[in-house]
């Protein structure tokens, strides 16, 4: 009979001309990376489950329409992928201008300047002018900053989840939650209550995962610097050890 599918079942298909073999079940952007291709991302990282919601990672795959995101299409045997053409590299300008319409233009003087995602992606994509918005979308909202280690500055958030799936993910906790939609999305603590008084155990791990400065550890906001380096976080307990590690 033929055999069982198994995660060692390897899928050979085509990427930008590289002929690629991963195994079964990985997303098109793992296997790109295997032939040392970088699709852009946002909401993507190495730690976290695909989510699929920031769309910069779209790709032309021969005989399907429109783009899909990279991160959450798994490889098909004989698939032909393209990554970059013009309608790719049209489309995440595109993307990356609206999310910059809806974001404060203050990265000269931001905590996260040179240390951005966000900034980094636009960049790479070529974005050069912003045509809506004014990106003053929740500027002036004060900050939840009651958290003694990090606080939370909505008008520097994209809604990624990343926050909210490494809290999930990684420490195990469901403190973070977004709400609203839109332009009044944002994340918050669940059950509608301040960080402080939610779940959050102070992993840092929400932190570490947020691409732009809307989660900011308050000692980088305070003098540039962490206070205390944070690299990995353990997934077995609530304690949040590692945010208390020098
Ligand atoms: Fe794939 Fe965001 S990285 S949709």
């Amino acid at each position: 009979g033929t055999p069982a599918r198994t995660s060692s079942h390897q899928v050979r298909l085509t990427i930008d001309g590289h002929a690629v073999s991963v195994p079964a079940g990985t997303s098109v952007m793992h296997a790109a990376a295997e032939a040392g291709i970088d699709i852009p991302r946002l909401c993507a990282t190495e730690q976290l489950e695909a989510f699929g919601s920031c769309r910069l990672c779209v790709v032309e795959i021969a005989g399907r329409r429109g783009f899909p995101a990279s991160c959450t299409t798994l490889v098909e045997d004989g698939m032909t992928v393209n990554t970059e053409s013009e309608a790719l590299f049209r489309l995440r300008r595109g993307i990356m201008e609206l999310y910059i319409s809806d974001h404060p233009l203050d990265c000269l003087t931001c905590s996260a300047n040179g240390n951005c995602e966000l900034q980094d992606m636009a960049g790479r994509v070529g974005l050069r002018e912003v045509r809506y918005g004014d990106g003053a979308n929740h500027l002036g909202e004060v900050p939840d900053a009651s958290n003694p280690y990090f606080a939370y500055d909505p008008s520097k958030c994209i809604v990624c989840s990343r926050c909210v799936r490494a809290c999930a993910d990684i420490q195990g906790t469901f403190a973070l939650t977004s709400t609203a939609r839109g332009f009044e999305s944002r994340i918050a603590a669940a059950g509608g209550v301040d960080f402080l008084a939610s779940e959050c155990v102070s992993c840092g791990a929400c932190v570490a995962a947020c691409p732009t400065a809307a989660l900011m550890e308050k000692s980088v906001i305070a003098n540039g610097q962490p206070q205390r380096r944070v690299t990995t976080t353990c997934a077995y307990c609530g304690v949040g050890c590692s945010l208390n590690a020098e």
